[in-house]
């Protein structure tokens, strides 16, 4: 069977898209369907290229036994043609995007969408920045993506 291919975006891919990432890993081991997908993040800046995730991301998600494992890479044009779904984290990650599919890309291939469209128990219409802010700011983002993360699953799986 063929596998579904999900890139989780957002700015830096240091805070949001790799714990959206990991969440789904995460959750697709639980459910015996690892085997069906491919998962990757990226950022749509280059400021942390090569670097861990955020150290703040990284333990909080621990503390729910989510390892957080990537490296940051920036979005590049192949990914338009590589993955099925490109999942934004907010609005300014989306519009940057698209701008790069329509600038590089102009292919109809990937499905590119917000996260927060699967969103069931909050409200938030965007997954919040936490960089600059304190340490809650990381729980609550893990919160709203497990929230979110797991509605994208059951609209594919
Ligand atoms: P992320 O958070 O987009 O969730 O990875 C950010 C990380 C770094 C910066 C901004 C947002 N930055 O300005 O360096």
């Amino acid at each position: 069977m063929k596998k579904i291919s999900v890139l989780f975006v957002c700015l830096g891919n240091i805070c949001r898209s790799p714990a959206a990432e990991a969440i789904f890993i995460t959750l697709l081991e639980k459910k015996g369907l690892t085997d069906g997908f491919i998962v990757d993040s990226a950022g749509t800046g280059s400021w942390h290229i090569g670097k861990k995730a955020d150290s703040r991301m990284r333990i909080a998600a621990e503390r729910r036994d989510i390892n957080i494992l990537s490296r940051a890479r920036k979005i590049t044009s192949k990914d338009f043609e590589k993955f099925n779904y490109i999942l934004a984290m907010d609005d300014s990650n989306f519009r940057n995007i698209q701008d790069l599919k329509n600038r590089t890309a102009p292919t109809d291939f990937a499905s590119i969408k917000k996260i927060q469209e699967f969103r069931s128990v909050f409200n938030e219409q965007e997954v919040p920045d936490p960089y600059f802010g304190g340490d809650d700011g990381f729980d609550y983002v893990l919160d709203i993506l497990e929230d979110s993360v797991k509605g994208f699953l059951e609209s594919v799986a």
